[in-house]
């Protein structure tokens, strides 16, 4: 019965809660048992665990007995919660009628939490506030709950206030979702549309699409079809999470459970896309569709050539459950073999980069990350270029454009004139302010993605001791006054090192890239000059003195264990280098120009 079901999802600034109180709602429900329970079963991948960081979303179905007596099916569906998985965000909140926004009682309002609440506000959600973590000495809701009355004008002595972790109020939280929470509409009997809004890869019933039926319904043996990309699928199954994998008979309008399509790879079944039945096709799909598209792109080679077919096997592996994730073959004169890889964002970047080398063991150089450029040539020609070594002569060139970004910045209002210096230097524009809770302000600004992608979060957590939080959308692309900037390694051009600089920046940042060169790349036996080199001059030069390579030389005497540690700090460091004509370099100058001030 419909008026017995509650979809809902929790959203939250990261760490502020989200997987420890569902882990509660699940164990006060019963839907998982104290023995089995796993911290955090919603966060299913080991790494995400680690980064305690939720990457894709899931569902998992609770029955809850509430006050009145009777028994609600309530579907909660995790979220991700880091920016640049705003995409899956939308579709996952498209699936529910309600949000639970969480807030830690310590921190207060944050970027995402605003960003969050301004998702499910446009997905027309009815949003119950929760504050989280009570029990810590510097709590204070209060003010919490004061400043999310003055946002969204809900009663600050209503909002339930509760500690996830010691399960303090929790059972509160489900009956609000009951009472507050409306049931789902729809209507079973007309033509089946139902959202894909998150899927994984299984290795035995192909790709799962999490799916929300929102009018009709899919019985078990019909055939289904998408209808963005028009392919027609016969499901292995159709069932529910509860929270494993449970099979019924028929999904129907309001549920919430998954369709095992049988597919082969998560881009043919593309969440945001509808499933509609192909004898009794639904007139048009549902809205929202829009395919993930890379913003930062970096090169991924392995350390050792003979790796390389690893590495495709791994990328492969990796993109069966990230339809986001895109890679193509690239070589490089520095690097030889690779995979030029394009990403949501730097977040995304680092998960796959860190997922190769643990998941798959596999020691690899990553070049560093670019945006997309448009490049307009003098013919007319537009050439999209996301590789700095790719961009031809200026010669040839009439104009560049970048991509810009808008950016909100949350922050306690003592780091302003930090955050302005620090939005200046990375020539981002203010536009506006607002000051949604006392002593804190929302700065919203523009900004090239390149400038964000070097650095930025970084910096802005040192800067505001960690208090700032972010968040950003794509803008436009916008002309600018861009130049090649090549670095020569013993007389040779290393296209790996090449960046695009804005014009004005290329002559310090040569300088600074060559100094910083001149620390990393190891002595060898010959010297090496290092270059930096825009529009044809050389701009910045630097020598690596000659030294003899014999690392036992320093140890005078016998101590075989330091020579041992030595020999052994040695290897390790190799693993980490490319040769690049006769010199070797190490991982980390292909990583410098991010590190350049
Ligand atoms: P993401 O998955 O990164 O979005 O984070 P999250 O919002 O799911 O946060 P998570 O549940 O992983 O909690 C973040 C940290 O806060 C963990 O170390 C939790 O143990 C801790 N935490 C969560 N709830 C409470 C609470 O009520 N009290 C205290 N003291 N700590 C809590």
């Amino acid at each position: 019965m419909m008026e017995h079901i509650r979809n809902f999802c929790i959203i939250a600034h990261v760490d502020h809660g989200k997987s420890t109180l569902a882990d509660r709602l699940l164990q006060l429900t019963g839907t998982i048992s104290e023995r089995d329970m796993m911290n955090q079963v919603l966060d299913s991948m080991d790494l995400e665990r680690e980064k305690g960081v939720t990457i894709k979303a899931s569902a998992v179905r609770m029955v809850y007995t509430a006050q009145d007596g009777l028994d609600y099916e309530l579907n909660l569906i995790d979220t991700p919660g880091h920016v640049d998985f705003n995409y899956e965000v939308s579709r996952a909140l498209a699936a529910c009628e309600g949000a639970l926004l969480i807030v830690d009682a310590t921190q207060g309002i944050e970027a995402q939490t605003l960003a969050n609440l301004y998702l499910a506000l446009e997905s027309d959600l009815v949003i119950v506030p929760v504050i989280n973590k009570i029990d810590l000495p510097s709590a204070r809701p209060d003010e919490v709950a004061q400043e999310l009355e003055n946002l969204m004008g809900y009663p600050a002595e209503e909002i339930v206030r509760i500690s996830a972790k010691e399960g303090i109020n929790v059972a509160q939280v489900l009956e609000l979702v009951v009472n507050k929470v409306p049931p789902p509409k729809g209507n079973a009997s007309e033509p089946l549309r139902a959202l894909i809004f998150d899927s994984h890869y299984d290795s035995y019933k192909g790709v799962i699409a999490y799916v929300r039926v929102n009018e009709g319904e899919i019985r078990s043996g019909d055939s289904v079809k998408l209808m963005v990309t028009g392919a027609v699928v016969k499901p292995v199954e159709i069932g529910v999470f509860s929270p494993g994998m449970r099979p019924v008979d028929a999904l129907r309008a309001g549920d919430v459970g998954y369709v095992a399509t049988g597919l082969k790879t998560v881009a043919e079944c593309r969440v945001g896309d509808t499933f509609t039945n192909p004898q009794r096709p639904a007139a048009a799909a549902l809205p929202g569709y829009r395919k993930a598209k890379p913003m930062v792109f970096a090169g991924i080679y392995p350390t050792e050539g003979e790796d390389y077919p690893d590495l495709r096997d791994a990328l492969d592996k990796l993109q069966l459950n990230d339809a986001s994730l895109v890679f193509e073959p690239e070589t490089s004169q520095a690097l030889n073999f690779g995979f030029r890889c394009g990403f949501l964002g730097l977040f995304h970047m680092e998960i796959i980069q860190e997922r190769l080398e643990r998941e798959y063991d596999l020691d690899i150089v990553v070049t560093a990350p670019s945006v997309e450029y448009e490049v307009i040539m003098t013919d007319g020609e537009v050439l999209r270029v996301d590789s700095p070594a790719q961009l031809p002569d200026e010669s040839l060139i009439s104009e560049i454009r970048e991509p810009w970004m808008a950016l909100q910045i949350f922050s306690p209002t003592d780091y302003f004139g930090t955050i302005m210096d620090l939005i200046s230097k990375r020539r981002g524009v203010f536009v506006s302010q607002e000051h949604p809770a006392p002593n804190r302000v929302q700065l919203n600004f523009e900004i090239p993605l390149s400038e964000l992608i070097v650095d930025f979060f970084d910096a802005l957590k040192s800067r505001s001791r960690g208090y700032a939080s972010m968040d950003y959308q794509f803008l436009e692309y916008r002309p600018g006054n861009l130049v090649k900037l090549e670095v020569l390694v013993g007389g040779e051009a290393v296209d790996a090192l090449a960046a695009i600089v804005h014009k004005e920046n290329a002559y310090h940042k040569g300088q600074a890239l060559v100094s910083k060169l001149k620390e990393l790349i190891p002595r060898q036996l010959f010297d090496v000059a290092i270059q930096a080199s825009s529009g044809g001059r050389i701009i910045s030069r630097a020598n690596v003195k000659a030294v003899r390579k014999d690392v036992l030389a320093k140890c005078y005497g016998g101590d075989i264990t330091r020579k041992k540690k030595l020999l052994e700090k040695q290897k390790r460091g190799k693993r980490r280098m490319k040769m690049v004509g006769s010199v070797e370099i190490p991982q980390d100058a292909f990583m410098a120009v991010l590190r350049l001030e």
